[in-house]
C-alpha cells in the first residue's frame, strides 16, 4: 500500500491589515479586551476582487512549486471552504480551471474550521487506496465578506487567507499516519450563516435582517472547543500508534489563544510545542492550520522527519485531528514553474469557452 506524503505547501493572505485599534473605531471594543480574551492583534482582509478562489490559486501554485509538480499531474483537487465564491460551481473547479489542472477531479468540502483536516485525510486515503497518485488540498476563506461589521461578538475574531498542501504517493514509509473526524449536528445553530440556503432563501427581508452574516454563541463554542481538542489529538495519536511524547509539534486551529492554552493543559504539554500565529491572522477558519504549518516550515520549526498533529474544531459542529510525519520537499526533478501553467490555464479556459460557443451554434443548426 503506498504512503501519502506532504511534498508541497503554500499560503496566501491579503495585504490589507485590520488592527484591533482599527476595529475599535468601528464597534464598541478595544485592543486590550481583544488581546486578553482572544490573543488576536490583527487580521488580513481581502480587497475588492480578491476572493476565496484567488487566494486559493495563489496558495496552490506555491505548493505546486515546492512539490515541483505540474498542475496537469494532479488527479484530485479538494477545496475546503465555508465561504465559497458561489454556492455552486465549486470553488475547487474555479481553482482547477485557473491553474490548468486539466486531468483533476475537483470538489469542495464543507467541514468549517475542521475542513482542512477532513480534506487532507480524504486525499491521503485516496492515495493510500491506490486510486490516485497526486492530490492538491486547499483551505481558503474570505470570512470578511460574511462578517457583520457591527457585531463586536464576531467581527473581532475572523480574517481571510488560504493554505495548500500537495500530497503524493510514495513507497517510502511516512507522511500521513492517521486521522479522526467527528461531528455533532445538534450544535449546528451555535455557529452558522442561516440565510441564503434552501432553508432561508435570500430575500429582501432576510438580507435586511442580516441573516447572511455569521451568527455565533461564543461561550458555547468555547466550551465545546476546549473539550474536543485534547480528545481528538489523543485519538489520532492512538490510531497512529504514537504518544504525545513522540510528537514534535502540535498545530491547532487558530481560534483563540485561551482554547490553545486549555488544550496544552489537557495534553500536559508546554505551550512552545504548539504552533501559534493567531495574533497576526485571527481565525481564518479552514485556512488557519495550513497557514500555521507553512509559517512553521518557513521559520525552520517544522523539519523533515518531525512528527506533528493538526487538530481543529468548528461549525457543524465538527472536530478532528491528523497525525503525520513531515516529509519536506522531494529531491528536485527539474524546474517546474506552475505560474506558467496559470497563464496556459487561462488561454486553455478561453479556448474551451470559444469551442463550446461554436459547438452550441452547430448543435442548434443540426436540431
Ligand atoms: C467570543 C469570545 C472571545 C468572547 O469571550 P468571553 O470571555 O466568552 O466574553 P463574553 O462573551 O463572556 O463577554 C464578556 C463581556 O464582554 C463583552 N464583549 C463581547 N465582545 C466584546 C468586544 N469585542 N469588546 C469588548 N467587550 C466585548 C460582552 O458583551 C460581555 O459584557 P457583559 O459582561 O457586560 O455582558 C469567546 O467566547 C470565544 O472565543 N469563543 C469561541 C469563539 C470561536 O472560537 N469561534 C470560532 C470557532 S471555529
Amino acid at each position: 500500500m503506498p504512503y501519502a506524503h506532504i511534498t508541497g505547501w503554500g499560503m496566501a493572505v491579503p495585504e490589507k491589515i485590520l488592527t484591533n485599534d482599527d476595529l475599535s473605531k468601528m464597534v464598541e471594543t478595544n485592543d486590550q479586551w481583544i488581546r486578553e480574551r482572544t490573543g488576536i492583534r490583527e487580521r488580513r482582509i481581502a480587497k475588492d476582487g480578491e476572493t476565496t478562489s484567488s487566494l486559493g490559486v495563489e496558495a496552490a501554485l506555491k505548493a505546486l512549486t515546492v512539490a515541483n509538480l505540474r498542475p496537469t499531474d494532479l488527479d484530485l483537487i479538494i477545496c475546503s471552504t465555508s465561504t465559497p465564491d458561489y454556492i455552486f460551481p465549486a470553488t475547487a473547479c474555479l481553482i482547477q480551471d485557473q491553474i490548468g489542472a486539466t486531468k483533476a477531479g475537483a470538489f469542495d468540502l464543507l467541514a468549517a474550521c475542521s475542513g482542512f483536516i477532513y480534506a487532507t485525510n480524504m486525499a491521503a486515503q485516496a492515495i493510500r487506496s491506490g486510486s490516485i497518485k497526486n492530490a492538491l488540498v486547499i483551505g481558503a476563506e474570505t470570512l470578511s465578506r460574511f462578517v457583520n461589521w457591527k457585531d463586536r461578538n464576531t467581527c473581532i475574531l475572523f480574517g481571510d487567507g488560504a493554505g495548500a498542501f500537495v500530497l503524493q504517493a510514495s513507497e517510502k514509509p511516512g507522511g500521513v499516519h492517521s486521522a479522526v473526524m467527528h461531528s455533532d449536528g445538534s450544535g449546528g445553530d451555535l455557529l452558522a450563516i442561516p440565510g441564503g440556503g434552501s432553508a432561508i432563501p435570500a430575500s429582501e427581508a432576510t438580507v435586511h435582517a442580516g441573516r447572511h452574516y455569521i451568527e455565533m454563541d461564543g461561550k458555547e463554542v468555547f466550551r465545546f472547543a476546549t473539550r474536543v481538542m485534547t480528545q481528538a489529538t489523543l485519538e489520532a495519536l492512538d490510531a497512529a500508534g504514537m504518544t504525545i511524547e513522540d510528537v514534535h509539534w502540535i498545530v491547532p486551529h487558530q481560534a483563540n489563544i485561551r482554547i490553545i492554552e486549555a488544550a496544552a493543559r489537557g495534553l500536559k504539554q508546554p505551550m512552545d510545542k504548539f504552533i501559534v500565529n493567531l495574533d497576526r491572522y485571527g481565525n481564518t477558519s479552514t485556512a488557519s492550520i495550513p497557514i500555521a504549518v507553512v509559517e512553521a516550515v518557513e521559520k525552520g520549526q517544522l523539519k523533515s522527519g518531525d512528527k506533528f498533529v493538526m487538530v481543529g474544531f468548528g461549525a457543524g459542529l465538527t472536530w478532528g485531528a491528523l497525525a503525520a510525519e513531515w516529509t519536506g520537499p522531494l529531491p528536485s526533478k527539474g524546474q517546474v514553474r506552475p505560474s506558467q501553467y496559470r497563464a496556459l490555464g487561462r488561454i486553455r479556459s478561453f479556448v474551451r469557452r470559444v469551442i463550446r460557443f461554436i459547438e452550441g451554434i452547430i448543435f442548434r443548426r443540426e436540431l
